[in-house]
Order: C-alpha cells, then structure tokens, then sequence
C-alpha cells in the first residue's frame, strides 16, 4: 500500500515522534492507535521463535510457546546450504506470521573469534564470507514471509565475558575484513528490516551511540534501508544514541528515553530532522509488516519437523571414520552410552533458548534405525556434575565391551554453551573424558556423536575410530543422528570453523577475553584458517573439512581469461564426480591467494562455495563468478577496497587445507594508489619510481666495493633514508632537490 509517510509525520507531534523511537514493554514498539499505526511484536530468534505469553526476560529465563526447534547456526553453517538456510527461514517466517510476531531476532553474523565464545553456538562461522551468505540466505528466508529480521549483534559482540562495557580494541583494517565483511555481505545481499546494535564498545565508543557504525558504515556507505534497534538494555545516552543512528531503543526504558530525545530536541543538542529520519525508518517497516500480515495464518507442525530434520542431519559433520567404521550393521550387537543419548543436547542456553513441538531421542530413534541389531544402554556419566562416579564408567564399559560396536554420546552440557558466560577451556566435562578414555580401552570400536555449540579439545581422538560432530542440531537431531549412523542419510557437513588441537593453538589465545574493561584483537585479520595457515599451526581438524560415505573427485578447473582489470569479472569452473557407492552431496570450496603483496594478507581466503548433490557415478560443472572483492583488501589509506596489481591464485579445496586443484589469474588495479614518499622513505621504497633512476644508478655507482668483506650491499643501499643522502653526498644533494624528485614521484 503506497503510504504517504512524510505527511503522516507531518501530522504527528514531537511526543509521538519520540515514543515511536522508544519500545514500550518488553517485546513491543510503541502503538499510535491516532495515527493508525499499530504496535509491532519483535522477539528472538534465531533457531525458532520464542514468544513469551507470561512473564517477559531476554535470557530464556521463563516460558514460551511450543514452535519448532531448528539447528542452531553452528549446526546449519556446517551444510554450507543456503537453500537449506533460506527453507527454515521461511518456516520461521510462517511460524511468526500464526503466532503474530512482526520481526524475529537474528540471525547473528558476529565472528567466532575464538572458540571459548559461550554464544558461538548462535553464530554461523570464523569466515565472514561464509558467516554473510548464511545470515543473508536465513535473512531472504524469513523476510519472505512478510517477517522482518534482525541482523545481530552489530558489531564485535565476540564474546560474552563483560559482553555489556568491554571496549574492542581493533585496528580498520581487521574491523573491515573480518567483523564488518560478515555484516556487509547480509545487509548488501538481503537488506534485513533492522539491525540490532551490540552492547560493546568498538575503539571507545559504545556501538548503541557510534555514528561511524550506524550512520556512515550501515546506513550511507551498504545502502540499509531498515531501522536499527538496541539490544536488550543496550542504550547508554538515548540522545547520544539517536545522533549516531540508533533508530529505536528496546526494550521500554519507562520513558526515560523518550524523554531524553524530547529534552535533546527542545534544547537544540539533536535536531527535530534526525528524530524525523528515525521515526521514518521504523514506519516504514510497520506499514510493510501490516502490509506483510496474513490472516488466520496457521503452519504445518509435521512439516517443520521434517525440514528440522533435514536440516540437523545436514548440519553434522562426519570428522573421523577409521576402517569405515561407519555406517553401522543393522544387525549384532550396538552399545549405546552417554546420558545424551536419552536426553539429548540440540540448543544453547539463553535468549535463543526454544521451547520444542516435540523432541527426537537418539535411542530411540537408534532403536528404531538398528533393525535386527541389538541395542544395550549405560549412562555411564552424570549430565548435571562433572564427578567421576566409578561405578557408573564400569557398568557403561561391562556394556560396551560385550557388543560388537559402541556409540558414545557426549558433548557439552547447556551451562557450557551458554549466552551471558564463555568457557575457561575447551575440554569435555572431566566424567565425560574419562568414559570416552575407558571404554576405547575395551572396545576397538566406539564411535564418539557430540553434541556441542563449539570446538572441543578431543585428547581421545586416537583411540577411537569414528567422530560425528552433531552440533546443537534442534529437536530433530536424535532422528538424524540414527539415520547417519546407520547410512540412511550420507553425511554432508564440513566444519565452518577449525577445531584446533589444544586452546593454546587458537589465535586469540593470549588476548581473550582481553583485560580490566577492554580486549585487544592483536591478532588482526589472521582469525581462524587465515591464522593456522599463515602461522604453520596444525589444526585437530581444518576449517572446511568433513567426511562423506562416497568419495569425489574433481578435474578441469578452468577460468575464462588468464587477464582481467579489477573491475572486470572472473568465471571459474570445476568439474566434481561422486567416485563412490553411494549418492552424496559435496562442498566445493573455492579460496583466493594473493602470491605476492607489498601488505600482510592471509595465505588463502575463502571467496566462494557451492554444495552439489552426485549420483554414484555422477558428474557436475561446477561454476563461481568472481569480481574486484575476491581479490581486494582493505586499504586504509584509500578508505576502499584495493587490489593490488599481480598474480592471484584460484585454489579448489575440499577444505582449506586439501587443495586439489590451482589456476592462476593476474588482476590489475584500475585504481592509483596515492603515492606519499617523504624524505623518511627509503631507497627501497622508491626503486620502482622512474624518477628516482638517475639518483639511484649514481648511488650504486658509489657504494662500489665492500662485497668481498661479505656485505650485502643491496640491504645496506636499500634501507638509507632519503634525508640521509644530504649528508652521504657531502652536500651535494639539497633539500631542495629532494623535494623536487619527491613531488614529481607522488604526481
Ligand atoms: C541478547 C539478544 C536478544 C535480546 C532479547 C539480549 O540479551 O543479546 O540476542 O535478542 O536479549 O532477548
């Protein structure tokens, strides 16, 4: 419905305008019956809906309705699928349209920093190009429905440990690389209704208040058209916050805010046009949500079920399958033990926390998978303590030993993967540890399913044959997990995070969760796989792996020109045959290494990703199409994305660290990098200038001789400053020379 939204805030007076910008209750915006505008409802999110009929909380405290309980992002970036993203999108979508919610909270694109983040089950991936196309495809999902989303936390909410004062520390170019990027590429490709701001400080400034984030970064330089809301009690200073781009404070702050805009606008301190914006920004979203509304609108509970289904069995990742362990017989003997396997992990605690439509438990759906095969149980350790219980270990190995196979369930428990709280280390609960230990000592075939929101340490790793990461795969993670176990589902996951071997390997390790109010992120743009590469550091398991039951091959990569400007584009193909017996779907991941460059950049960097699915047999082209930001870094000086002309690798691996398959493509800038040499620059610096020629033949004319004393005249000549030649040529040479040849090389 076209709407004339300038008249109508013509119509209102300051008062409404404020209010507008200010929640009022715990999950709504405020309603101006006068004006025909109705409240809307906006409530987490991500992985299901959680709506609150009773009393309100944003940390999953008290209980909500019954929707479904999808896998959470940990789970559903491991599936690399963004059909699969963007299908629960839409059954989030419809779940939020019968329970008449206008805007569900997340995705949530923050980075995983390190692996000791409680809330990393809630976010997609160490890579912010993969983070970004699976917030952007949750996003589309979603907003199909006519439900709004909200792209959280905006931004450096990268760990929980003082998550509401700790000031992020980061340079602009690890800020525009990593964080931002995972950002950039959901608002750019799927334009979110609103963004939900962080609680952090970035460089000092609280992000609720920081015009460079809201104003400059989201709004005018990626074109976000939606509004940006606070998180829950994230507002500091509401005038401060309004200046900047916050658009609306949530949840009520019993009028304080308001009255804090109305007093700013009187006095002059914030004009009248920026409430304007703010208020317009968010009427536009009640109108396309009231435009958005279906009646009587009702969704298939079964259906959802199976899509969760589908979607947890998707998320796993198969990390290890010694002597094909795996698929199980349907027949012998099958120990089943872990107090997970009855009651089972599929989510995180906190305000993601979801009440499920019903719940798939792994032994019973084991039971049911395992046809004429026997299954036995033993708890074999406590879920609610980490005590080592004698007893319990002896009776789960009298268990184990006795069968033919063992499965053991573990993982860790809720209070470990948790909003609010990170873990002080990356082990299993000490009882969990230890069973796992004993049980690999009696029985040569165990297999171990984990159910975790995060990267574990896995000391045990060795000792048994088969390792199924399970993640927090939602309700239906228990039928999934028996039709993996059993072949009837091929596993297809990849991990979207490394697993490293111990937490000291991690590359934050020193500087997490930072010290006193602030964190410094030292590590720069080397987070995750560009880290490990680039330091030599061998992972548990790489960024990008995964097992399958088949096995592909891949040949004929090809690019269509060996040449291009970086304003040109890049079309790259692979070919990928499923070798194997069975059909499976695998992730062709495409990376881009700079070979040389007069900047640090990382070893490989993820620049594309496509999931097929192969017949035994079978064979696919596999096509990528690549432009300027596949090859750019982020140039400071510029304040823009740069590539830097030369030489750049389109690698094809089956995880970051198995390349297969490498072509090369040179790419020229069409961008002049702004020349500054100053009399502080170095002979190296200019030795490329065509200008400097004659000033550095005459000097290597005079620093003849001196090789036979072993001296590298080369290293020597190349670091003298450029003043310095004043005194070298006894005179000589002027300052003014200098500045001469200075100003015609910087043009
Ligand atoms: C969380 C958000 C959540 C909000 C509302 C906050 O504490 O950080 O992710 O959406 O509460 O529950």
């Amino acid at each position: 419905m076209e709407r004339d939204i300038k008249t109508l805030l013509a119509q209102m007076t300051l008062e409404e305008k404020a209010s507008l910008c200010c929640g009022d209750g715990f999950w709504n915006t405020t309603a101006l019956p006068q004006h025909g505008i109705p409240a809307m409802i906006l409530t987490d999110g991500p992985h299901g809906l959680r709506k609150q009929l009773g009393t309100a909380d944003h940390l999953g405290l008290n209980e909500s309705i019954k929707t479904t309980c999808f896998p959470t992002a940990a789970g559903t970036a491991a599936s690399w699928n963004r059909e699969l993203i963007n299908k629960i999108g839409v059954a989030l979508g419809e779940e939020c349209q019968a329970e008449d919610v206008q805007i569900i909270l997340g995705p949530g694109a923050n980075i995983k920093r390190s692996p000791l983040c409680g809330r990393n089950f809630e976010y997609f991936s160490e890579d912010p190009y993969l983070s970004g196309q699976m917030a952007a495809s949750h996003i589309k999902g979603v907003q199909s429905q006519g439900i709004g989303t909200s792209l959280k936390h905006f931004a450096v909410n990268n760990q929980e440990t003082r998550r509401f004062n700790i000031d992020a520390v980061i340079d602009e170019r690890t800020l525009r690389e990593i964080y931002l990027a995972s950002f950039e590429g959901a608002v750019v490709e799927a334009q979110p209704w609103t963004v939900m701001c962080a609680y952090n400080k970035i460089n000092g400034e609280f992000c609720s208040q920081n015009k460079t984030l809201l104003t400059d970064i989201l709004k005018n330089e990626w074109g976000f058209e939606g509004f940006v809301v606070s998180d829950w009690f994230a507002v500091s200073e509401r005038d401060k916050g309004l200046a900047a781009g916050l658009d609306l404070e949530m949840p009520t702050s019993a009028g304080i805010g308001k009255q804090t805009i109305l007093d700013a606008v009187k006095n002059g301190t914030v004009s009248e046009s920026l409430l304007d914006e703010a208020a317009e920004r968010i009427l536009r979203i009640v109108f396309r949500s009231m435009d958005g509304k279906k009646q009587n609108a009702v969704y298939d509970k079964t259906a959802h079920h199976r899509l969760a289904k589908d979607a947890a069995a998707e998320s796993m990742v198969l990390l290890k399958n010694k002597d094909k362990i795996l698929p199980l017989s349907k027949s012998g003997s099958i120990a089943v033990i872990g107090g997970f396997a009855k009651q089972p992990r599929y989510q995180g605690a906190g305000s993601s926390h979801i009440n499920p439509t019903r719940i798939d438990i792994p032994y019973e759906e084991i039971e049911k998978a395992a046809g004429e095969a026997v299954i036995r149980y033993s708890a074999g350790y406590a879920l609610d303590n980490e005590t080592v219980d004698g007893a319990m270990i002896n009776a789960a190995k009298e268990t184990a030993a006795r069968a033919d196979v063992c499965i053991v369930f573990a993982g860790l428990p809720e209070r470990m993967d948790s909003e609010g709280k990170d873990r002080k280390h990356l082990r299993l609960p000490e009882n969990q540890l230890i069973v796992i230990e004993e049980i690999a000592k009696v029985q040569q075939n165990t297999v171990v399913v984990l159910s975790n929101g995060s990267a574990v340490e896995m000391p045990w790793e060795g000792a048994v044959k088969g390792i199924l990461e399970a993640y927090l795969g939602g309700q239906a993670m228990g039928s999934a997990v028996a039709g993996i176990l059993f072949g009837d589902i091929n596993p297809s996951g990849k991990l979207a995070e490394t697993f490293p071997v111990k937490l000291s390997d991690t590359p934050c390790y020193i500087n997490f969760p930072g010290e006193k109010t602030k964190v410094e992120y030292r590590e720069g743009i080397f987070t995750g796989y560009r880290y490990y590469d680039k330091a030599g550091v061998e992972p548990l398991f790489p960024f990008g792996y995964g097992l399958s039951y088949t096995d592909f091959a891949y040949s004929d990569l090809r690019l269509d020109k060996k040449e291009m400007p970086d304003s040109g584009e890049l079309s790259v193909s692979v070919t990928v045959k499923n070798t194997g017996t069975v059909t499976g779907k695998e992730i062709v991941q495409l990376y881009v290494r700079d070979v040389e460059s007069g900047v640090l950049r990382p070893p490989k960097e993820l620049k594309g990703f496509e999931k097929v699915e192969l017949k035994p047999g079978e064979e696919k082209a596999v096509a990528f199409t690549l432009t300027k930001r596949a090859f750019a870094y982020y140039h400071t000086g510029l304040a823009d994305w740069y590539v830097e002309s030369g030489d750049f690798e389109i690698m094809i691996g089956t995880s970051s660290q198995d390349i297969v398959l490498t072509e090369t493509v040179h790419v020229t800038s069409t961008v002049k990098e702004k020349k500054n040499y100053t009399i502080d620059s170095t002979l190296a610096d200019i030795k490329d200038e065509p200008a400097a020629a004659p000033l550095l033949a005459m000097m290597s004319g005079n620093l003849k001789g001196g090789e036979e004393l072993g001296l590298d005249l080369d290293a020597l000549f190349s670091s003298i400053k450029i003043q310095s030649l004043i005194a070298i040529s006894g005179g000589k040479m002027t300052m003014d020379t200098l500045r001469q040849m200075l100003n015609e090389m910087n043009g």
